[in-house]
């Protein structure tokens, strides 16, 4: 059933778990982490974010993506990922999602603040949740640009949590999107600042790579929200090869198969490790 992402991460905080938010581009993709979620009875969120757009116009794969969430049956919220323009904001908000992002980390906060107050005003009449960033995650969501990891200061987050109403935070911790060159160890010291300040639920990017006891501590600490990209396309792309080299693709529904089982196979690990099953 499609849901409102507020009710997910509400449910989140109550039972001291996360919610995975998974990047979808395709139908596969899609069906793969639904049949996760449904097999493990957990909640789970579907989002796309705006530079993807490129390669999955929002036009047609938004409505799927709404759709697949009403069939499920599990609580499914469908949101837009780093949403930077208003024009795609509107899109989403009018095709149902049920949560958008705003990104505006990249901007001086008070601009960050004027621009996501605004998102906020738009997100109302829908009723859907809103999303926005301070701090600068590392990268970029399609890999497209180095952008140099910036942690978020405590005490600008709480402002800005007070300031613009936002459902969920996105925080930078030493975080970042796609593959990290080295392992990743986050800086919980700062997390447990913003968590002791900050009263809505804060989101991890930059997922890819984060090691499984240091999602534990994450969801422990006031991440409710986890976001899962550049892990779901690889497995995508990795069940893909498999199944050629072991021979396994004859024709084309062969390789729909594949790419629905590495999306599927990505999301359980990942349900497993934020300890949301049984939870829907
Ligand atoms: P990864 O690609 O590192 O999993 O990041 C996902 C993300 O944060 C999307 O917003």
């Amino acid at each position: 059933m499609l849901v409102n992402m507020k009710d997910l991460l509400r449910g989140a905080q109550e039972g001291g778990y996360a919610v995975g938010s998974f990047s979808v581009a395709n139908m596969e993709m899609v069906r793969g982490v639904i049949a996760a979620a449904e097999e493990t009875k957990a909640p789970i969120i579907l989002q796309i974010a705006e530079v993807r757009l490129n390669h999955s116009p929002l036009a047609l794969i938004g409505p799927l993506m709404v759709a697949a969430a009403k069939e499920a049956a599990v609580p499914v919220a469908v949101h837009l990922d780093h949403g930077l323009t208003l024009p795609t904001i509107k899109l989403a908000l009018s095709l149902g999602f049920t949560s958008v992002m705003f990104d505006g980390s990249h901007l001086p906060l008070e601009e960050n603040i004027a621009m996501t107050r605004q998102v906020a005003a738009l997100a109302r009449p829908y009723g859907a949740a809103v999303e926005a960033e301070i701090g600068c995650v590392g990268g970029s969501e399609d890999g497209s640009e180095d952008i140099a990891m910036r942690c978020t200061d405590p005490a600008q987050a709480e402002r800005f949590a007070r300031e613009t109403g936002v459902d969920a935070l996105a925080v930078a911790i030493g975080n970042a999107h796609g593959n990290y060159k080295d392992t990743p160890h986050l800086r919980f010291d700062i997390l447990e600042r913003i968590r002791d300040l900050v009263e809505v639920p804060l989101v991890l990017h930059g997922g890819t790579g984060i090691l499984p006891e240091e999602f534990v501590r994450c969801y422990k600490t006031g991440i409710k929200k986890i976001n899962i990209a550049t892990a779901t396309f690889d497995a995508v792309e990795r069940s893909v090869r498999e199944a050629y080299a072991a021979g396994e693709i004859k024709g084309y529904y062969d390789l729909h198969s594949a790419e629905i089982r590495g999306a599927y196979e990505n999301a359980k690990k990942h349900i497993e490790i934020f300890a949301t099953g049984g939870h829907a």
